[in-house]
C-alpha cells in the first residue's frame, strides 16, 4: 500500500467518532484555543475551518473574526452532520471535501484556520498548494498539527510486540516548514510539547478511539489484536510509568502561521 493513510477509512473513523469526540477532546480544545489566540483582531470576509470536525470552533471563529461567510469543511460526512445539528452559527457553509483538493474558487478566502486536521493528509504538497490557490493575496493559513514525537510511548510499546504500524507517522518540523514555504511565506512555525498523564493505559486507548484517531494507517495490522499481544503491549508501556505512578503520552505540536505573500 503506497499511501500512508487511507481516506475512506479516515472519513469513516471520524464519522463514527462524531458523537463521542467532544467529550474526550480536551487536548484538541486546548490546542485549537491556542491557535485561535494567534488570530490578530482584524476582521476577515471569508474564513474557512479546514477539517472542522464537530464544528466546535465555528461559533468561536464567528465571534472572534465576524466573517461574512464561514466555510466549515471536513472529509467526514458524519462529523458534518453532527456539527450542523449542534452548532448554531450564521452565514456558515458546511462542506464535505478534501483539504488536498479544495472545492473552492481561486483567491476566495481571507483566513484558513485548521486545528489538528492536516496530519491526516497524504500529500502535504497538495494541501499547501491548494491553500495558496484559494487564499487571497495576503490571506493567512493558521494551522496546528502533530510532530513525529507524538505518542512515541505507544509506538515504542507496540514495537516490542510486533512490527506493524500502530501509530500514525507524523512529519518533521523541517519537512513541514520546507513543504509549506514552497507555496506560502512563513510568519512563524512554533514547536511545543504536551504531556498527558493517565492512571491506566485503557484511558488513553479509549480517548484515541473516542476522537476517531486510533490506528488508521496503511501499515497497520488487519483483524483482531490477540489477547497475548495486548498483554505484552501493556507490559511494554509500563516501562514509561513515572515515579508519581502516572503513565505519560507525549504530543509534539506544531503551530504554523503562513501568509499568501
Ligand atoms: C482530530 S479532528 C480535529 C477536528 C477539529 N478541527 C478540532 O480541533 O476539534 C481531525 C478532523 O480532520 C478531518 N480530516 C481528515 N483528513 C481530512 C482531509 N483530507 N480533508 C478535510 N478534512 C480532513 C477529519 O475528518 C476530522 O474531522
Amino acid at each position: 500500500m503506497s499511501a500512508q493513510f487511507l481516506k475512506p477509512q479516515i472519513a469513516e473513523s471520524f464519522s463514527r467518532a462524531a458523537v463521542s469526540y467532544d467529550s474526550v477532546a480536551q487536548l484538541q480544545r486546548r490546542i485549537g484555543h491556542n491557535l485561535l489566540a494567534q488570530i490578530s483582531p482584524s476582521s476577515a470576509d471569508v474564513v474557512m475551518d479546514l477539517g472542522c470536525g464537530t464544528g466546535y470552533f465555528a461559533p468561536l471563529l464567528t465571534e472572534q473574526v465576524k466573517p461574512q461567510q464561514l466555510v466549515c469543511l471536513d472529509l467526514a460526512q458524519g462529523m458534518l452532520r453532527y456539527a450542523r445539528q449542534t452548532r448554531e452559527t450564521p452565514n456558515t457553509l458546511w462542506l464535505c471535501g478534501d483539504a488536498e483538493s479544495l472545492p473552492l474558487a481561486d483567491n476566495s478566502v481571507d483566513l484558513i484556520f485548521s486545528s489538528l486536521a492536516i496530519q491526516w493528509c497524504e500529500d502535504l504538497a497538495a494541501l499547501f498548494s491548494e491553500a495558496a490557490r484559494v487564499l487571497k493575496p495576503g490571506g493567512r493559513f493558521l494551522f496546528s498539527t502533530l510532530g513525529p514525537n507524538t505518542l512515541h510511548e505507544l509506538r515504542d510499546a507496540w514495537s516490542v510486540v510486533d512490527s506493524y504500524q500502530h501509530v500514525n507517522r507524523f512529519i518533521s518540523y523541517t519537512a513541514l516548514q520546507t513543504c509549506a514555504a514552497r507555496h506560502l511565506q512563513k510568519v512563524s512555525l512554533i514547536e511545543t510539547e504536551e504531556l498527558l498523564l493517565y492512571d491506566q493505559l485503557r484511558e488513553l486507548t479509549a480517548e484515541l478511539k473516542g476522537i476517531g484517531a486510533h490506528n488508521i494507517s496503511a501499515g497497520r495490522q488487519n483483524g483482531l489484536t490477540g489477547k497475548a499481544r495486548v498483554i505484552a503491549f501493556k507490559q511494554a508501556y509500563e516501562q514509561f510509568r513515572r515515579p508519581d505512578g502516572m503513565l505519560p503520552a507525549t504530543y509534539q505540536v506544531f503551530y504554523g502561521d503562513f501568509i499568501n505573500g
